[in-house]
């Protein structure tokens, strides 16, 4: 088995001990509005708030070589030309490493004894990235040679820039301007912005020209100026635009020269545009230069990235947790993988185009439940935004653009899980801060401009949305699809030139879905305990008579012998039922119905998971999501048996509706298989990575399953709802530390032979320390619960209210 590199938990960092990946291994920069991505041999790109239509350098997805656009350094010393990333040259070094960290990648290659490290990063709150370079000649003679920087652009809007040839090749435009490059193609009409891309160091020479620098023959591995040494100060004119700088060096033994490279998204705002005619006015660019120029401000923009990553973190941070996989994602990777999918939700990463998704309705609300505690503030207003792309009949566009935060059709509509969950976001963010203002603030309905109904009349109207959506079986209609966007049963689709997602359905279908029964029992439940905490009895009981009512539909109508249907079929047939010949069962009615509390009374929770366990779970690979595949395809079920049978929805594992089924075991008392259902998805326990291919420190959406020719095989990585889920599955259900209403709710469920664990957490303006000890070797049951030495009643510590900031916690287990 080959081995690519390792966890240095100590820094937080994952280390790449080889370029050749079995795939392209990422990582992002970036919190607030600029974010860029990169890969260990530095491919990626880089946007400003939207990946459609701000982005600033170009990608090619789905190429090959594959991960080919990027940052890119090359060395030219004599004959030698490479990169110290490896790629595009793909010269063989002499040493490699990259060191992927929290909101930074750190790159270094050598060869011939010249080292080169290419760190970058996005400074907090700037709307740029920087690359600190540091070239060292370890020989004991001078050297000379000559380092090349090279970014392709894009004409910020990426759809157009990547098919409108006939426009973009006329519209290309830059300035140079000493050893800045500006990229402002279409700022003489609409933009009032630009690409700066600037060295901090004086530059021999320069290219703006693809066809000059790269050649119109050659490639990224062979490019024309590097290949003679020598840019050839072009100025493009259309075509293609790109900033490439040559920068000459002579080094003496041991000698380092450090400088910084900037590119930066700028905003003119009132600033004049031009200095004169064709000329921009480059006074904000100068600027910025002039700033990163010294190199004691890169370095302290770098302190910024890591303290605020070691201060975000400091929120949950489990130290002595006896499984190291579980330690390292809680405390570390896990939480990056938060900030990702809150901050691009489904938009951008090495399988999202940027171009294809937005933000999603349901996965934004999912994302918040794994990034609330981190900054709440920002989870405050996401909820808004994303309810403001609510209907007033309670139908939610299934995204909207980050940038202008409005809601389209794109990928479809009609998802009739979407309103639901928002009812799970906002419980989470007032578990989390208290904070019931949120609930009345005015956020509007998308089909009512200027409307100025509250985020709680939205909630109202998603409950009321699917008690008024009901089919034959008195269960919720299922629409297009619900969380499982490829359970088409209205679309009926024989037209093979169509998208499932956006084909469109049969009016008036009675398709109905146990799986959003499910959550409608999971989000009143929430919305019953939010009620009673706000004081409101009467809506309270109300709300607890539709799930009252709801549990006894699920009940009666979708227990299937020994586990829940899926859903009804557009001619209520069922499906995952033991009548079917393939899908048979299905995870996700599994999961929402025993999280909703269905089952608890008649066994049937149990039995649920107990089926999951016999026909899905395999422990290297986690559960498929439903068995066995449909190895034809069948129009009345629509995307889902599109798939090749073992992947993505057609009984690929999931990874994102494994953590449910994780929380269920919790649920009951099962510590042992909730550890190892954790573990059978955990990245970093992958070991083969070969065969797993995807990154060993974030989640992959979907892993091929036992049912696949290539079990095992890791695809999608990053952008999944995953990384929200597993974050609650490992440091509330397993770790067991809750935020609730009135306190933190301590209850864990962990193997019996673990002898206990802490976790420091701070809660709503102070940290608990807190200490778990087993010392009966149970799983689950707190037997007592001792406040800064006071013992208290129940398991949840209540709200501190005489200001102490710092509470001590001690928590045994063996009730
Ligand atoms: C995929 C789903 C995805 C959907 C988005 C489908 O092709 O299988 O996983 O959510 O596209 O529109
Ligand atoms: C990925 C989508 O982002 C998510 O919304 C959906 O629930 C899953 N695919 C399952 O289809």
């Amino acid at each position: 088995m080959a081995n690519y590199g390792h966890f240095d938990d100590a820094h937080r960092e994952y280390v790449i001990t080889r370029p050749d990946t079995p795939l392209p291994w990422l990582n992002y920069f970036g919190q607030d509005e600029f974010f860029g991505m990169a890969t260990q041999t530095a491919g990626g790109y880089t946007f400003w708030k939207d990946a459609k239509l701000r982005r600033l350098t170009r990608y090619r997805y789905n190429n090959n070589p594959m991960d080919n656009d990027g940052r890119f350094l090359y060395v030219k010393q004599g004959k030698s030309v490479w990169n110290p990333g490896w790629k595009p040259t793909r010269t063989k070094l002499d040493a490699f490493e990259c060191r992927h960290g929290l909101g930074y990648s750190r790159i270094t290659g050598k060869k011939d004894g010249i080292e080169v490290e290419q760190l970058m990063f996005v400074p907090p709150g700037e709307n740029l990235e920087v690359w600190k370079i540091s070239v060292r000649n370890k020989t004991k003679k001078t050297q000379k040679l000559s380092l090349f920087s090279y970014v392709e652009f894009c004409s910020f809007e990426a759809l157009n820039d990547m098919t409108n040839y006939q426009r973009t090749y006329s519209i290309g435009e830059v300035e140079i301007e000493g050893s800045a490059i500006y990229h402002k193609t279409e700022y003489r009409e609409r933009r009032n912005h630009y690409t700066l891309f600037g060295c901090t160091r004086k530059i021999d020479g320069y290219d703006t020209s693809r066809d000059a620098f790269v050649g119109v023959h050659h490639g990224l591995h062979d490019p024309k100026a590097v290949m003679t040494g020598k840019c050839t100060n072009s100025r493009a004119y259309g075509w293609n635009p790109v900033g490439a700088q040559q920068i000459n060096l002579t080094l003496k033994p041991g000698q380092e020269e450090t400088f910084a490279i900037v590119l930066a998204y700028v905003e003119q705002g009132d600033l004049p545009k031009f200095d004169s005619p064709m000329v921009m006015n480059k006074t904000k660019g100068r600027e910025i230069l002039a700033k990163y120029s010294d190199l004691k401000v890169v370095e302290a923009a770098f302190d910024a990235v890591k303290a605020r990553w070691e201060s975000l973190l400091s929120i949950y941070q489990a130290p002595k947790v006896p499984n190291e996989h579980l330690q390292r994602m809680v405390n570390t990777w896990n939480q990056v993988q938060c900030m990702a999918t809150f901050n691009l939700s489904r938009s951008a990463s090495g399988y999202e185009t940027g171009i294809g998704r937005g933000m999603g309705y349901r996965d934004s609300n999912q994302d918040i439940l794994g990034f609330v505690h981190l900054l709440p503030a920002r989870a405050r207003q996401r909820i808004l935004d994303i309810a403001s792309t609510q209907l007033s009949d309670g139908t939610c566009f299934h995204q909207y653009q980050p940038l202008t935060k409005k809601g389209n059709a794109d990928i479809g509509g009609g998802f009739n899980d979407d309103p639901l969950w928002l009812i799970l976001s906002t419980c989470a963010y007032i578990r989390e801060t208290g904070d019931l203002t949120i609930l009345n603030e005015p956020c509007g309905y998308a089909d009512k401009p200027g409307s100025k109904d509250t985020l709680l009349h939205h909630i109202e109207t998603s409950i009321q949305y699917t008690l008024n959506n009901r089919g034959p079986h008195a269960l919720p209609l299922i629409g297009h699809a619900d969380w499982n966007d490829c359970l088409n049963l209205n679309c009926h689709s024989k037209e093979p030139n169509e998208s499932f997602q956006t084909a469109g359905d049969i009016a008036g279908s009675k398709a109905e879905s146990v799986m959003i029964a499910g959550l409608f029992l999971y989000a009143t439940r929430d919305l019953v305990k939010l009620y009673n905490f706000m004081g409101q009895a009467q809506d309270a009981s109300r709300i607890q008579a539709h799930y009252d009512d709801m549990l006894k539909t699920v009940e009666e109508q979708a227990w299937d012998g020994a586990w829940y249907t899926r859903a009804f079929d557009a001619q209520s047939n069922p499906v995952g039922s033991k009548s079917c010949e393939e899908g048979k069962i299905y995870i996700e009615s599994q999961a929402w119905c025993v999280l909703g509390g269905a089952g608890q009374n008649n066994g049937r929770a149990k039995k649920a998971l107990q089926a999951v366990d016999k026909y899905l779970y395999t422990p290297e690979h986690g559960c498929a999501l439903q068995y066995p595949p449909y190895s034809t395809y069948h129009s009345e079920l629509g995307e889902v048996s599109s798939y090749p049978p073992g992947y993505k929805e057609n009984a690929g594992v999931f990874s994102h509706n494994n953590t449910w089924i994780h929380i269920g075991w919790t649920m009951f008392g099962e510590g042992e298989k909730a550890l190892e259902y954790y573990l059978s998805i955990c990245p970093s326990a992958k070991k083969d990575h070969d065969k797993y291919r995807s990154e060993p420190y974030v989640y992959a959406q979907m892993t091929a399953s036992q049912f696949s020719p290539t079990p095992g095989e890791g695809k999608n990585s990053w952008l999944t709802g995953t990384g929200a889920w597993s974050f609650v599955v490992a440091s509330q259900s397993i770790l067991g530390v809750q935020p609730d209403y009135t306190g933190l709710r301590i209850d864990p469920c962990i193997p019996k032979k673990w002898k206990g664990f802490s976790v420091s957490r701070k809660f709503r303006g102070v940290t608990y320390s807190i200490e778990v000890t087993n010392p009966k070797s149970k799983s689950k049951g707190v037997k007592s619960l001792v406040v800064d030495g006071q013992k208290i009643a129940g398991n949840i510590i209540p709200l501190s209210t005489d200001g102490r900031t710092a509470v001590k916690v001690e928590v045994t287990l063996g009730a």
